[in-house]
């Protein structure tokens, strides 16, 4: 038997392998919404206590995963040829899950991140990777956007500063006109949690995340930022099964509420003659 892959991650990569969790224990359900077979040969290979850290596996994170598939799929049936940009990557599958054997994709991560991505992932001239911030610009650089550009973040803008969210979406709109972007936020209430210490179990805290946004204040905050935007379109997060498809799509049907949760969040960029 091979011996498996002991990782030694801290704070914020670290979270990796919590949405890896949730996405694993969705593949691995015969009733499951996500089918990702390299995810669970990733997650079987790694040896590490993700209930310890993360509890059982919810599939909130798996849902995300989905969601976030459909848009860019949709993109790519119009850009088949397109150019994906994953900021914040870490271990997801989603270009293994999304590859139509034409398309481009540049995942970008912090190097320790990058390297344990390689362990499990090989990449190639179409399938690329750089280990560098999403907060260094190079990254763009790498990025052909004459077939169009899609730019998704996963799991990452909470763990920024807001001012560098706002640079980074303002960058973003003026490199790459027509672009489309994809990412999630939490609401105010919950970064304040994480900014005095949660705990996701005993034995794992969540590092801080200070980026914080109410659904309601997301349209106007991002154009505001960047008046170039076309469209910004809010998806909610929505439960396949047990208490929470009731429990939770019905918080998500009740106005104040639903302004205080997780939101997925499309942006359309205009074009620069716009
Ligand atoms: C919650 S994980 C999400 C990973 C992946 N997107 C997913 O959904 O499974 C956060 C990721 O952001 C990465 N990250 C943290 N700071 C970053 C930065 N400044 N630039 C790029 N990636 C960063 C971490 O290494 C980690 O892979």
């Amino acid at each position: 038997m091979q011996t498996r892959y002991v990782p030694n991650l801290t704070g914020i990569p670290e979270t990796m392998l919590w949405t890896l969790h949730s996405r694993a224990g969705e593949a691995k359900r015969p009733d499951g919404v996500l089918k990702d077979a390299e995810a669970l040969r990733i997650y079987g290979a790694i040896d590490y206590d993700f209930e310890k850290s993360f509890g059982r596996a919810e599939p909130s994170l798996a849902i995300r995963a989905v969601e976030m598939d459909r848009s860019i799929r949709a993109w790519l049936a119009t850009h088949p040829d397109g150019f994906v940009v994953s900021l914040g990557e870490g271990l997801e599958t989603q270009a293994q899950r999304l590859d139509n054997g034409r398309l481009r994709w540049l995942s970008v991560d912090l190097p320790e991140a990058v390297a344990i991505r390689e362990r499990f992932l090989t990449p190639n001239e179409r399938l690329m990777h750089f280990p560098v911030s999403a907060m260094d610009r190079a990254w763009m650089d790498r990025v052909d956007a004459s077939k169009g550009v899609f730019i998704v973040a996963q799991g990452l803008f909470m763990y920024f500063e807001e001012d560098d969210v706002r640079r980074l979406i303002v960058d973003i709109a003026e490199r790459f006109p027509g672009a489309e972007l994809l990412f999630d936020t939490i609401p105010r209430w919950l970064s304040r949690r994480t900014l005095k210490g949660l705990h996701r179990t005993r034995a794992y805290q969540v590092p801080p995340m200070p980026w914080g946004i109410n659904r309601d204040a997301l349209e106007a905050t991002l154009r505001r930022w960047a008046p170039r935007i076309r469209q910004v379109e809010l998806k909610p997060y929505t439960f396949p099964r047990g208490f929470f498809r009731y429990g939770y799509n019905g918080l998500n049907m009740l106005p104040w509420v639903k302004e205080r949760l997780p939101a997925l969040v499309h942006v359309r960029f205009a074009e620069r003659s716009v």
